[in-house]
């Protein structure tokens, strides 16, 4: 085939302007701005009504790159550990708000929602309340009044505010089969038919926020399905019994280790079987790297296999109808909770640890940028 080279020089000619016009919008708005650009995370999402979120913490925040990034690439944002017991409660009948209320007006003023996170779980849980039950001056029935207390306390300050409530957890163990924990802090003291009760007053308090139970390994990462079947099995029961549930939140901290959970998406749709919301709550993908400052992977391939598994867990929801919500636990490698829990690992985020993006990051774009000519759209969301 011949070609016409007076073609080929204007194709070429039109092919650099476009570049040096995206180029000049992603120099101007640095990749992220308020609201964000059209090629952000948040705009193409917002295409399929689907909303894309970050855990903050209040350094992203206070760091201008931090936040540019937070409010332009995401359109719900979740607090790292803001809305925990801990936080919020640090001496006992004395709440904190002030970490939870910035969030909340962070997201006010760049046009997001908020999920709440989160209202009973064994962890940060404040001292005077373990140590309390321990030395036997709280005692179950106590514990009890002051878990109602604390969730409608908390829900009431939030409410019209929270989007979706993760209510109860990881309150399910990790074997085969699975169940709930009989050696939690909560079931141990108060039985298993707290979960219900910590919906019923969530609800109470506010009857307009989406209330979710939240768990790791309960889309097949566990690869036997076992967690999954589990809580299944129970949010079914729940339903029956009319506890008001409306959503599982499947945390999605993956690890390039173990192969992708390709049960993903028919578990996310099951749970949407049942009329429930789903949404990847937590979403990070860890490897193994040199460092923890510096975080390359030590494996070339764990590189491109990070960014496939965001790409796959992105592709599972976007294909579930009910999937309202894909929400990353931070963005950035320097503030990740992963080197500082696992070991050797890292790498576990969108933006590198100069905040640059990763793969990862374009190839979510891609997804939601193809996800437009086809993925059904989710109402409901504002997105
Ligand atoms: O605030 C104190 C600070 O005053 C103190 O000097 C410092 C010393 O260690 O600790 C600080 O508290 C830390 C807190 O994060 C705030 O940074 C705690 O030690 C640390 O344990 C805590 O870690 C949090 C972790 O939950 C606790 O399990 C992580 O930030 C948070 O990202 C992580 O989030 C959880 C989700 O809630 C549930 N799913 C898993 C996810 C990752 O673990």
């Amino acid at each position: 085939m011949r070609r016409n080279p007076r073609r080929l020089a204007a194709t070429a000619i039109a092919a650099l302007a476009l570049i040096a016009a995206v180029s000049a919008r992603a120099i101007a708005d640095g990749g992220g701005s308020s609201q964000g650009s059209s090629d952000s995370l948040r705009s193409l999402a917002a295409q399929v009504g689907l909303r894309v979120g970050t855990a903050v913490i209040p350094y992203d925040l206070d760091h201008p790159d931090y936040a540019q990034i937070a409010a332009g690439q995401f359109s719900v944002v979740t607090p790292g550990n803001e809305m925990k017991w801990q936080v919020v409660e640090p001496t006992r009948g004395t709440y904190d708000w002030s970490g939870g209320d910035r969030l909340v007006q962070f997201a006010r003023a760049h046009g997001q929602l908020v999920r709440g996170h989160t209202l009973v779980w064994h962890n940060q849980l404040p001292d005077w309340l373990t140590q309390g039950v321990a030395n036997g001056t709280i005692s179950n029935a106590q514990l009890r009044n002051l878990l109602h207390k604390h969730i409608t306390d908390e829900v009431t300050h939030f409410r019209g505010e929270i989007w979706q409530w993760d209510v109860a957890n990881e309150f399910f163990t990790d074997s085969n089969p699975s169940g709930i924990n009989p050696t939690d802090f909560w079931i141990s003291h108060l039985g298993t038919g707290i979960l219900a009760d910590a919906f019923r007053w969530a609800h109470e308090a506010d009857p307009h926020a989406l209330l979710f139970y939240n768990d790791y390994n309960i889309a097949g990462e566990d690869g036997t399905n076992a967690k999954s079947d589990a809580v299944y099995a129970w949010v079914k029961q729940m339903l029956a019994q009319g506890v008001p549930i409306n959503g599982i939140g499947d945390q999605g901290h993956l690890d390039t280790q173990y192969g992708f959970p390709t049960q993903m998406q028919q578990d996310l749709q099951r749970f949407a079987d049942l009329g429930l919301k789903v949404a990847i709550t937590e979403a990070d993908v860890r490897t193994f790297v040199n460092d923890p400052t510096s975080q390359q992977p030590t494996d070339p391939l764990a590189a491109s296999a990070q960014a496939h598994y965001y790409d796959d867990m992105l592709k599972a929801c976007l294909a579930v109808r009910s999937c309202i919500s894909f929400s990353v636990w931070g963005f950035g490698d320097a503030d990740s909770w992963v080197p500082g829990t696992f070991a050797g690992e890292g790498y576990a985020g969108l933006y590198d640890v100069n905040l640059q993006p990763k793969p990862a990051y374009s190839d979510l774009q891609q997804d939601l940028e193809l996800a437009a000519h086809g993925a059904p759209h989710r109402s409901g969301s504002g997105a």
